[in-house]
């Protein structure tokens, strides 16, 4: 079954073949950073005029990379929800209409899902049951993943999502928009040892976690060091991002083993945005192998928002006649509201 997968639930516009036999044809991404980065943040309206712009663009790229025309298609997929309504609604239309057109079926996929299954798309992947910890810009929740469609939250963010903390530190340090990835970078230059930031909820009982405070603690930190320092050089930044990045890398790495503790589960999954992180993957794996334990990634490529996943999710989905949602768009939802399979 050759699947066409869209996603536009935010600032990314991607489009991906995937073949159930096969497996993933092709894969073209338009990013929308460089747009949204002169007003500091994603503009909603300006991001779903450019979906626009793109979808159809991309999905000819896709099927000339992959020597396929449109008649070849089996279904489409695309994203439905969670993610910004406008923008949601050019991937939902285009899906639907080409779906229409084509006279096959369309599913309408949950973007965590689609996160939550892309390290399917490595090699090797994961078997269930597994433990999952996904870290993107709008959400941060481990969860115990017994098949498609069995997702039980274990612990999850109480205020912002990983990704939002270093997107806000980002900012906060006068890092250009998004400021995320340009962070850990700075990181791997600083000094681990010059600041120590808090661990929020570090040895709290729960797998719950919070960042925000984390972020007032940088704040602080900011200003504690212009009153001595004057303005922050470039090595104070360096070492502050690195600050920044140990706290939050410990805290996700503890509440990761403990959550594996807890499921006697033996295999972790990461996913999302901040699972690109050096640092992160680093502390996980180095855990991990002292415990006898397994850790999957996406391909890095496939971290963030793209339409492989969408692709993916939508051929798992349809492969077991359990569609999560049709024609539409739903703004805000909840994954462990999805059907089973
Ligand atoms: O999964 P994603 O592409 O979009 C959402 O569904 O939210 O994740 C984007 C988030 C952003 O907050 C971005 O700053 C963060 O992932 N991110 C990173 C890195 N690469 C992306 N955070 C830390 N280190 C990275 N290398
Ligand atoms: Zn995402």
């Amino acid at each position: 079954m050759l699947v066409l997968g869209i996603e536009t639930s935010c600032d990314e516009t991607g489009v991906a073949l995937y073949d159930t036999e096969a497996g993933l044809l092709a894969h073209q991404l338009h990013t929308q950073m460089a747009m949204h980065a002169r007003y500091g943040g994603v503009v909603p309206e300006l991001a779903s005029r450019d979906h626009i712009r793109r979808a159809i663009p991309l999905m000819e790229a896709c099927l000339a990379e992959a020597g396929r025309t449109l008649k070849d298609l089996d279904a489409v997929a695309y994203t439905r929800g969670p993610g910004l309504g406008g923008a949601l609604l050019v991937g939902a239309s285009v899906a639907n209409a080409l779906a229409f057109g084509l006279g096959i079926p369309v599913v309408g996929v949950h973007h965590l899902e689609g996160h939550l299954l892309s390290p399917l798309l490595a090699d090797p992947k994961p078997d269930f049951p597994f433990v999952a910890l996904l870290v993107s810009g709008g959400h941060t929740q481990l969860m115990a993943v017994h098949g498609i469609g069995q997702y039980e939250i274990l612990g999850e963010t109480l205020d912002d999502a990983a990704g939002e903390a270093f997107d806000k530190t980002a900012k906060l340090l006068g890092l250009p928009y998004p400021g995320g990835p340009m962070l850990s970078r700075l990181a791997e230059e600083g000094d681990p040892r010059r600041f120590t930031l808090p661990r929020p909820m570090l040895h709290a009982d729960s797998l719950d976690m919070s960042f925000s405070g984390l972020k007032t603690a940088v704040l602080t930190l900011v200003t504690q060091t212009q009153a001595t320092l004057g303005e922050i050089d470039e090595t104070t930044r360096k070492d502050i991002c690195r600050a920044f990045q140990e706290a939050i890398v410990e805290v996700l790495v503890t509440k990761s083993l403990k959550a594996l503790r807890q499921t006697g589960m033996k295999r972790l999954v990461v996913a999302g945005g901040v699972g690109a992180n050096k640092q992160l993957r680093a502390g996980l794996d180095t855990a991990a192998a002292r415990r006898g334990l397994e850790v999957f990634y996406p391909p890095l490529s496939l971290c963030t928002d793209n339409g492989a996943m969408i692709a993916y999710a939508g051929a798992m989905r349809l492969s077991q006649r359990s569609p999560a949602g049709s024609f539409g768009v739903a703004p805000r939802w909840d994954l462990t509201t999805l059907p089973r399979p």
